[in-house]
């Protein structure tokens, strides 16, 4: 029988931007599996004069931690506590959930005497029992007009269980992290080719003793010469805080000098990636809002500068969206990867070195600006707007093969009458003729798809400004969702 090792998040000390109050993430991004079998996660936070580090391990629970023995540490959150010894500007915490050591909650100081407990009940009654009635019938809406019921929705668990799964049958130790020794990987079959880069199926092994395990995750493979690709990416991945259930998961990134190559290796998703998938299947409207609202989600977690627990992360444009670089999961949930081309947008890239780098992307899916090599880089608005326009042609794509309003023709890419289009003849098609893709007049006999339709065309504007931001377009998902726009037929997500 195989035992669970505790995957931690494992940065050792990092300088961190929390202060000692509230909930704080960790901004650690490597996750790892403890060396020990029964290891718990610890973290402690230190300030010294303006430095404020954070430090995240896996520890055995045997052994003191900056002089704290472990106590309490069946605690499914890391709740940070001072210790006397260690004086006003030190904070320690213990945990035995996966990655319980990446939310730091610090216990709120009250600075006057609590209410006496008859008090404080009758006083938080009324309320706590409110709160639950609302969030009762918020999950029941949730769950019953959208979603199976079996689909976990909260981000924190998806992420969670995605690792989990990696670390259910596998033994290896701190390797994500600590790696001088590299993962025991043995590549499957190719399932996709970038610019620079190939990516593979492939087995993440391990030896328990007698037994042998994998777990499949996907290696994007860069060959030595396509060096500065694989840093950039990996760059992007560990300094951007990307962790988001619409983003690919990252694992680690590896020099693997023995085969002149450099690795990428990720969460792998059997599905593929959606242009595939809408080749080979049509949607309903409770797909289409899924994932349509999770390519929204994905971009809104990119372009923006805090994370879901409201830490900082630094803003990125994506700048290669289109359905090739979004990947759909096996409950039809979808991620946003490849980050080859993606900028982080509070860089210090100077001017020319962003205008040589300004037209870049797949042709197809090129804004307008983008395609005029017009793009306004004094302004980092413009790279999301960019990023906006092409995923209005995913929008449309997924809207494309939709079942709810009527006829559903065969798969076609956006501007699909173009065959390999160059540049030239997408700037006529795109700017001269200022087309788009069609929009079918049957789409708009149904009110939901009617507002996607909506959507795409304020994202798709010639007008860069015009354009909605990928988070307003996730609160419009919402909103549809939450709408009575679901009939009761529509409530299953489907695999037509
Ligand atoms: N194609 C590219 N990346 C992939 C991944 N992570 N899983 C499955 N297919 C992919």
């Amino acid at each position: 029988l195989f035992r669970l090792r505790k995957l931690c998040m494992f940065c050792d000390v990092k300088p961190s931007v929390c202060n000692s109050s509230g909930i704080c993430t960790s901004r650690c991004n490597i996750t790892s599996i403890c060396a020990g079998d029964d290891e718990i996660c610890a973290a402690a936070w230190r300030r010294d004069g303006e430095n404020v580090t954070v430090e995240t391990v896996c520890h055995p629970p045997s052994e003191p931690f900056h002089g704290v023995m472990p106590d309490n540490y069946n605690a499914t959150e890391c709740v940070m506590k001072q210790y006397r010894h260690l004086g006003p500007d030190v904070y320690i915490c213990f945990c035995i959930e996966d990655e319980c050591n990446d939310q730091l909650v610090f216990t709120p100081r009250t600075s006057s005497e609590p209410p006496s407990p008859p008090m404080a009940l009758l006083v938080l009654v009324p309320f706590v029992v409110l709160a639950l009635v609302l969030v009762s019938f918020m999950y029941v809406c949730k769950v019953y007009t959208l979603r199976p019921s079996k689909l976990k929705c909260n981000s924190g668990q998806e992420r969670s269980v995605l690792i989990g799964q990696l670390g259910r049958s596998d033994s290896i130790s701190n390797h994500l992290n600590h790696n001088t020794e590299l993962l025991p990987i043995q590549l499957d079959g190719i399932v996709g080719k970038g610019r620079f880069s190939q990516v593979f199926r492939a087995r993440l092994g391990q030896r328990m003793g007698e037994n042998e395990a994998f777990q499949m995750v996907a290696v994007k493979i860069f060959h030595l010469e396509e060096f500065l690709s694989w840093k950039g990416e990996r760059e992007i991945f560990l300094d951007a805080e990307l962790h988001h259930e619409n983003v690919l998961h990252f694992l680690t990134a590896e020099e693997r000098p023995a085969e002149r190559q450099y690795w990428i290796i990720t969460a792998y998703h059997q599905r593929g990636n959606l242009r595939d998938y809408l080749r080979a299947h049509r949607v309903n409207w409770a797909s289409l809002c899924r994932m349509g609202g999770d390519v929204a989600r994905g971009v809104a977690h990119l372009h923006g500068d805090r994370t879901e627990t409201g830490g900082v992360k630094a803003a990125m444009a994506h700048r290669d969206l289109k359905s090739d670089n979004v990947l759909v999961k096996d409950d039809l949930s979808c991620c946003i990867c490849d980050f080859g081309l993606s900028v982080r947008l509070d860089s210090d890239m100077s001017k020319d070195e962003l205008a040589n780098q300004g037209q870049v992307g797949t042709v197809r899916y090129m804004a307008p600006e983008v395609l005029e090599s017009r793009l306004n880089l004094e302004n980092i608005e413009s790279f999301k707007q960019a990023d906006v326009y092409s995923m209005a042609l995913v929008l449309w794509e997924i809207t494309s093969r939709c079942t709810a309003a009527g006829d559903v023709w065969e798969y076609e890419p956006p501007f699909g009458k173009l065959d390999h289009p160059c540049i030239e003849s997408m700037k006529d098609t795109v700017i001269r003729d200022r087309e788009r893709p069609e929009i079918h007049s049957s789409w708009r006999t149904h009110p939901g798809v009617a507002a996607v339709c909506e959507m795409m065309v304020e994202c798709w504007d010639q007008d860069p400004e015009a354009r909605l931001t990928a988070h307003c377009v996730t609160e419009r998902f919402d909103e549809l969702v939450r709408s009575s726009f679901i009939c009761d037929s529509e409530k299953k997500l489907n695999t037509d």
